[in-house]
């Protein structure tokens, strides 16, 4: 079999797809960014962003990828006609990158935190708890190994081959990551004080606004949804012609915004009933959650240690299937364009995620004065990444499918030649030719104090 066809299944792909889209950035990222910027508005913005500009974005990486079957760089490449829109490509390449740089810490967090409560070591209360990450995280060793052992993890799982294997069980993971969100959801919001944690998630309060909640609404929405690093073009490289874009679309994204939206449910509620501040930033999930599961499981003995323990697992698991995808795309990038053999195009991706990964780490905990332009260098690569690589990579390729690839070419891919959603076509090609690209500038501009 080819290297291109190592997917397991088509059905599998589509899976992968999702498997990419859900992870860290649903349950770690979006609610602290729900936290910091006032909660229910702030969400509101945040589906705006889902409906207008991912979803038609997704689609776009989707027509490219498909159409052209090939790695994201010569994908953009073989559709531009000799104009430089290859660019796009190994732009998203270098963002994939540098988001699995820091990605990768915060998944060795969860590794550390998988460790820690199958040993028992992090019930106490809620000022134990928080006095427990501040210690591990500023530990100069520990997140560094954990999440260099995270990239390693990747690497083994894109060089063995074992990724048929992991879309096979994550059929039964990912549901089960599904319940174990909804029982989570359940104990926090019975917990005392709760009520007040799910009204700052659902009523939203407009004077909570900052100037740059548009901004970090869009790169919330392009993280969670892996748009914008060509992702999701190189996975629709792997789709049948079978596969229905837009529904695959759609679905992913509904999923993605339900996890999101329990996650969120799951930590505003504890937040609320321990007291610890919305706005605690990326440890927020690390120093509420743990109160979860030592309070609201306390009468049934080692209920909220099962609990806690299988969270984790699957958390790990759910950001492996993410940082798998961050990696297969330059893997594939460099094993195609410089005929190297896979092993060798996956250690140039693992070297240069885990030297981002040690500096992300530090930053975040014993060196703080790590910094870039007066950022800590995590949280300037996750602010490059998210606020201005993919919202510009997004920005490009609606441009790119809306302006530049031959009109019959997109309708047949986006219709599977004629035979599906060819009313909604129409709809679609005015949203990357028009509104997604002018919502795109405006916001950036925006953010660049402009306007
Ligand atoms: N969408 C992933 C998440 O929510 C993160 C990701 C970003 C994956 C970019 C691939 C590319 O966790």
């Amino acid at each position: 079999m080819s290297e291109r066809g190592s997917f397991g299944s088509k059905l599998g792909v589509v899976l992968a797809t999702a498997g990419s889209a859900v992870g860290l950035g649903n349950v770690w990222r979006f609610p602290y960014m729900v936290g910091e910027n006032g909660g229910a508005a702030f969400i509101l913005i945040y589906f705006g962003c889902i409906v207008l500009l991912g979803i038609p974005g997704m689609l776009g990486e989707f027509v490219i990828g498909r159409h052209a079957q090939a790695n994201a760089a010569r994908a953009y490449d073989k559709l531009s006609g000799g104009k430089p829109w290859k660019l796009v490509g190994y732009m998203g390449i270098l963002s994939a990158t540098v988001i699995l740089g820091f990605y990768a810490v915060v998944a060795g967090w969860c590794l550390q935190y998988l460790f820690a409560s199958f040993a028992g070591q992090v019930n106490g209360d809620a000022e134990y708890v928080r006095q427990y990450f501040v210690s591990f995280s500023s530990d100069a060793l520990k997140p560094v190994l954990w999440g260099i052992g995270f990239v390693l993890l990747t690497h083994f799982v894109i060089v063995r081959g074992v990724r048929k294997g992991i879309e096979r069980i994550s059929k039964v993971l990912m549901p089960l990551l599904l319940l174990l969100l909804v029982i989570i959801v359940v104990a926090s919001c019975l917990l005392p004080g709760a009520l007040e944690g799910v009204r700052f998630l659902f009523m939203p309060d407009f004077s909570k606004l900052s100037p740059s909640i548009l901004v970090e609404a869009l790169g919330q929405a392009f993280f969670s949804l892996s748009l914008g690093t060509a992702c999701l073009c190189t996975y629709a490289s792997y789709f049948s012609r079978q596969t229905n874009l837009l529904s695959s679309a759609l679905q992913i994204a509904l999923l993605d915004t339900f996890i999101a939206i329990l996650a969120g449910l799951m930590i505003f509620p504890v937040s609320a009933s321990v007291g610890v501040s919305p706005d605690s930033g990326p440890s927020l999930i690390f120093i509420t959650l743990p109160n979860v599961f030592s309070q609201a499981f306390a009468t049934v003995p080692v209920l909220g240690w099962v609990i806690s323990v299988m969270f984790y697992a699957l958390l790990v698991f759910a950001a492996l299937t993410s940082t798998i995808s961050m990696h297969e795309i330059g893997t594939v990038f460099f094993s195609e364009e410089f005929h190297l053999p896979r092993r060798r195009a996956a250690w140039i991706i693992t070297l240069t995620c885990s030297v981002i990964c040690v500096f992300c780490a530090l930053s975040v905990g014993a060196y703080p004065d790590l910094q870039v332009l007066g950022l800590q260098v995590m949280d300037f690569c996750d602010k490059l990444t998210a606020n201005v690589m993919m919202p510009v990579g997004g920005l490009l390729t609606c441009l790119f499918v809306g302006w530049c690839i031959s009109r019959r070419t997109v309708y047949d891919e986006f219709t599977n030649g004629g035979t599906t959603n060819t009313g909604m076509f129409a709809v679609w090609l005015f949203a990357v030719r028009y509104a997604c690209p002018t919502c795109i500038i405006l916001i950036l501009l925006h953010q660049l104090g402009i306007l």
